[in-house]
């Protein structure tokens, strides 16, 4: 479960950017975080991330109160909340297969132990065929997907996604937001932030709407 109370964030001396943000969020439950550019959404992705603090209120994640958590512990949960960038950041001098499989060699698993889950996962993705390809040659939609495979290789609890369609065409979003739902399925909390309107009306997940710094949840 996640547990925002009274949350309020602020950059240096700005005034606040999310004020007072109280929510819950179920474990397997899909969120979509809405609100026009600037509104917060990518800022309260990284307060979920637990990249950044929040300036005032209480986040618990994992059953803990986050702003309790010494470095190494967040780093540990970190773990278990993978994320997903609209620009993809796939690292181009490895192939597709070495992209996805980064997370876990950084676990410290071999080779031997990584290779056929990173196989099963790039096939569940479409991605089969295009493991031994370098991102730079990967469409729009192969690097997201490999951008996904690799934020899902470790099996997060949590998945964020920060606009992830914004890079891709329409018919390749909706179908992108369906393999999201596939790993809704299977248990993994969802939160995608996106503005794409259209994209959001195809579907039924509750909305995270931030507007002025503040949230409100439509179910
Ligand atoms: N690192 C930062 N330093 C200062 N201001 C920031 C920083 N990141 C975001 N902001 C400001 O916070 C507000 C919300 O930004 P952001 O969370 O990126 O919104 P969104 O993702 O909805 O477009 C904006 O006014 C933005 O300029
Ligand atoms: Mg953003």
């Amino acid at each position: 479960m996640i547990r925002f109370e009274k949350v309020g964030l602020k950059y240096g001396n700005e005034p606040e950017v999310l004020r007072d943000l109280t929510f819950t969020i179920s474990p397997g439950s899909f969120h979509f975080l809405t609100g026009p550019s600037g509104a917060g959404k990518t800022s309260l992705l990284r307060l979920l991330l637990l990249s950044l603090k929040p300036s005032r209120g209480k986040i618990t994640m994992f059953g803990e109160a986050v702003s309790r958590l010494n470095q190494d512990r967040l780093l540990q949960l970190r773990r278990h909340i993978g994320i997903v960038f609209q620009e993809f950041r796939l690292l181009d001098h490895l192939t597709t297969f070495e992209n996805v499989a980064l997370p876990l060699r950084v676990l410290g698993q071999s080779e031997d132990e990584y290779t056929e889950n990173v196989r099963e996962l790039l096939d569940w993705v479409g991605l089969g065929n295009r493991m031994d390809a370098h991102p730079p040659v990967l469409s729009g939609g192969e690097k997201q997907r490999a951008a996904i495979a690799r934020a899902v290789i470790s099996r997060p609890n949590i998945l964020l996604a920060d606009e992830p369609t914004g890079n891709v065409d329409p018919d390749l979003s909706l179908r992108l937001v369906h393999l999201f739902a596939e790993l809704n399925k299977m248990g993994t909390t969802i939160i995608i932030a996106t503005h794409e309107l259209p994209l959001l009306d195809r579907f039924d997940y509750p909305r995270m709407q931030l507007a002025e710094g503040r949230l409100t949840i439509a179910r």
